[in-house]
């Protein structure tokens, strides 16, 4: 049985296993996948461990994206964008990086969940890893604008520094929170880690066109989504979608077969929901 595996710290709560599980039952192919609990200073060494047993790909999580990147022999043009990993594949003696975050996140919004980019002003909040690692997979849509703000605003000036060369026709801007008084986005995308800490952003409501959409990229009734409701925002989602999604996405790099992702979604969240 071909092994693959979720390395990260912490990964006990994780639900990619139950993904995999999902798709593996459906699409008929014999795989084991688990969650493998890494050191914070053994993520090299764990990969190592788990080559020797017979791994052939991995799923990177939570601290260890950025250290899968150097870890990587060839890295694919998004991940080397992203500057994060969230997929390795072990051919033979070579370690192939890729990034399937940001791949996740626009099919989430564009299949699942009928929210077309292209043409559309969109907003990014945050400018960390997360913000990062869907960027490049964002300006492939082909959005009519994009704009990355962030607390701390030179983090969202530099990425705009970085990723300018690949924005194509999108109008790229960054800015601060403090900057957005007037403007108004179609998709609003939280890629910040404040619902972590059960904060919420310090944004105008008014940055909400007629039928804007917003997402959190975390998962749960996060305090983010909570807020857009209260401004009169009625078309949202959470990032379970996205999880599912890159996951496919993984899986059909490792496989060769893409599986029925929206079923599994559907079941997660039947699931969720009857967990109350
Ligand atoms: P990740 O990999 O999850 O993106 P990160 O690289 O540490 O993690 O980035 C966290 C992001 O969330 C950053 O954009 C951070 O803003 P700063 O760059 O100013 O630190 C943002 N963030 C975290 N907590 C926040 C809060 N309470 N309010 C606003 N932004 C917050």
């Amino acid at each position: 049985m071909d092994r693959y595996a979720l390395i990260g710290h912490p990964v006990e709560h994780s639900k990619s296993p139950l993904i995999h599980a999902a798709f593996a039952r459906q699409t008929r192919q014999k795989l084991s996948y688990r969650a493998l609990l890494a050191p914070l200073d053994g993520f090299s060494d764990t990969v190592q461990m788990f080559r020797k047993e017979g791994g052939h790909g991995a799923n990177i999580t939570v601290p260890f994206k950025i250290e899968a990147c150097s870890l990587a022999t060839r890295l694919t043009e998004r991940a080397r964008l992203a500057g994060a990993v969230n997929t390795l594949t072990f051919v033979n003696d070579a370690v192939v990086g890729d990034n399937t975050d940001g791949i996740g996140l626009v099919r989430d919004l564009i299949v699942n969940l009928a929210c077309p980019l292209a043409g559309r002003h969109v907003l990014l909040l945050g400018a960390g890893g997360a913000a990062r690692g869907v960027l490049f997979p964002l300006f492939q849509t082909k959005p009519v604008s994009l704009t990355v703000v962030n607390r701390t605003v030179e983090r969202a000036q530099e990425l705009r520094a970085a990723f300018a060369p690949y924005a194509g026709q999108t109008a790229f801007t960054a800015g601060g929170f403090q900057d957005l008084d007037g403007w108004e986005f179609d998709v609003v995308i939280n890629a910040t880690s404040a619902s972590l800490e059960n904060e919420t952003l310090p944004l105008p409501n008014s940055i909400f066109a007629p039928n804007a959409f917003a997402y959190d990229m975390m998962y749960g009734d996060t305090p983010f989504l909570a807020w857009a409701r209260s401004a009169g925002v009625t078309q949202l989602s959470d990032g379970l979608g996205m999880l599912v999604e890159q996951a496919a996405e993984s899986f059909a790099l490792w496989r060769g077969v893409r599986p029925k992702s929206a079923r599994v979604l559907r079941e997660l969240r039947e699931k969720s929901a009857s967990n109350g």
